[in-house]
C-alpha cells in the first residue's frame, strides 16, 4: 500500500486516450451498439498512418502532382489519392460504413458492408496545396445514419442528406502537432496525438469557442470579386486593426479561429459563383462542430446545417466562426 503511493506520485498518468474516451461516451447513445465508436477508431488509425507518410513526405515519394485531376477538374496531388485509399480502406475493412463519399471520388463508393448502418462523407487531405510547403493540412468527416433499410445497397439519398442529420462530424489537423478534434452532437473535444506511446491524447476537453474574436480569415486576392457587405466589413476590421490570417487549409484556419475567436469566410467570387468550398465534404461538418463549439455557419442566407444537398460535390459560400462576427457579416450582406 504504502509502496504503491509511492510510486504513483512519480508516475505521472498518461491522460485519456481517444480510444478509452470513447467507449466511456457510448453510453450516451442509447441507440448505439457499439459501431460509431468503432467508426471513429478506424477514422483514427488512418489517422495515424496518414500522419506518419506526411511527416516522410520530402523522404519518400510522395509529394507532388499525381499527374491527374479530380472530379472538380482540380490538380490531384499523391497525397490527395495517398489520403484518399488510406481513409476507403480503413473505413471499408472496419465494416461499419456502408457508403462512403469522398472528395476525390467522382460517385459515392459502396462498401459493400450492406449490413452497415452508417455513411461518411470527407476530404481526405484538406489544403493540398499546402503539402509541398510544409504547412499544415488536415482531414474533414462527416458520419450519418443511413437512411435506406440496413441489408440493403445505398443509394443517393443516404448521401444527400442535410448537415443537421450528421451523428458525429471531425477533422484532424496534421500541424505543428496532430489533434483530432470531433463531435457527436454533446460538445466538442480535441486529442492531441503522443508520437511516442501512438495515441491520440486527450487534451482540448469541451472546446467553446469565443463569442467575438478579432481574426478576420479570407482570400484577399478575391477582394475585387466580394459583394459590398463583404467589403464593409473587411475594412471595419481593419479600421480596427484586427488580425487577417489565412493559411490557406480551410482545416487550420477554422482550428485557429475556433480556438481564439475569428470568423473565416469564402463567399462567391467571379469564379466560383458558389464560393469554393464543399458542402458534404467540409462546410456541414465544420458547420456541426462549431455550433457545437457556440459559433454558427451559414451560406450568408441559411444555416449550413440546413442546406438539403443536391449533388455530392456541391459548393457552398461559408461563413464561419464567432457568433457575433457571423451575425455581422450576415447583417451587412442583407
Ligand atoms: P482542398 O485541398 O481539399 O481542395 O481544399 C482547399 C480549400 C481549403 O482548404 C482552403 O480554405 C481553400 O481551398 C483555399 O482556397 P484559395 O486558395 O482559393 O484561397
Ligand atoms: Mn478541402
Ligand atoms: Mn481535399
Amino acid at each position: 500500500m504504502a509502496h504503491n503511493q509511492t510510486v504513483e506520485k512519480f508516475v505521472s498518468s498518461i491522460g485519456i486516450t481517444l480510444d478509452r474516451f470513447i467507449a466511456q461516451k457510448q453510453a450516451d447513445f442509447s441507440y448505439a451498439k457499439g459501431e460509431l465508436s468503432q467508426l471513429l477508431r478506424d477514422i483514427a488509425l488512418a489517422a495515424k498512418i496518414i500522419n506518419k507518410e506526411i511527416m516522410r513526405s520530402g523522404l519518400i515519394d510522395i509529394e507532388g502532382s499525381a499527374g491527374d485531376t479530380n472530379v472538380q477538374g482540380e490538380e490531384q496531388q499523391k497525397l490527395d489519392v495517398v489520403a484518399n485509399v488510406r481513409y476507403i480502406r480503413a473505413l471499408t475493412k472496419g465494416g461499419e460504413v456502408c457508403a462512403i463519399v469522398s472528395e476525390e471520388e467522382e460517385d459515392m463508393i459502396d462498401t459493400g458492408n450492406h449490413n452497415a448502418k452508417y455513411i461518411v462523407s470527407m476530404d481526405p487531405l484538406d489544403g493540398s496545396s499546402n503539402i509541398d510547403v510544409n504547412m499544415p493540412i488536415g482531414t474533414i468527416f462527416s458520419v450519418y445514419r443511413r437512411k435506406t433499410p440496413v441489408g440493403t445497397p445505398p443509394t443517393l439519398e443516404d448521401a444527400l442528406q442535410k448537415g443537421n442529420e450528421q451523428v458525429a462530424a471531425g477533422y484532424v489537423l496534421y500541424g505543428s502537432s496532430n489533434i483530432l478534434v470531433y463531435t457527436t452532437g454533446k460538445g466538442v473535444n480535441g486529442f492531441t496525438y503522443d508520437h511516442s506511446i501512438g495515441e491520440f491524447i486527450l487534451s482540448h476537453v469541451n472546446i467553446q469557442t469565443p463569442k467575438d474574436g478579432s481574426i478576420f480569415s479570407y482570400n484577399e486576392g478575391n477582394v475585387n470579386d466580394l459583394a459590398d457587405g463583404f467589403k464593409t466589413y473587411i475594412a471595419d476590421c481593419r479600421s480596427k486593426k484586427m488580425s487577417a490570417r489565412y493559411v490557406g487549409s480551410l482545416v487550420a484556419d477554422f482550428h485557429r479561429n475556433m480556438l481564439k475567436g475569428g470568423v473565416f469566410f469564402y463567399p462567391a467570387t467571379g469564379k466560383s459563383p458558389n464560393g469554393k468550398l464543399r458542402l458534404l465534404h467540409e462546410c456541414n461538418a465544420l458547420a456541426f462542430i462549431i455550433e457545437q463549439a457556440g459559433g454558427k455557419s451559414t451560406d450568408g442566407k441559411q444555416r449550413t446545417l440546413e442546406t438539403q444537398p443536391t449533388s455530392l460535390h456541391q459548393r457552398v459560400p461559408l461563413i464561419i466562426g464567432s457568433a457575433n462576427m457571423v451575425d455581422k457579416i450576415v447583417d451587412l450582406i442583407k
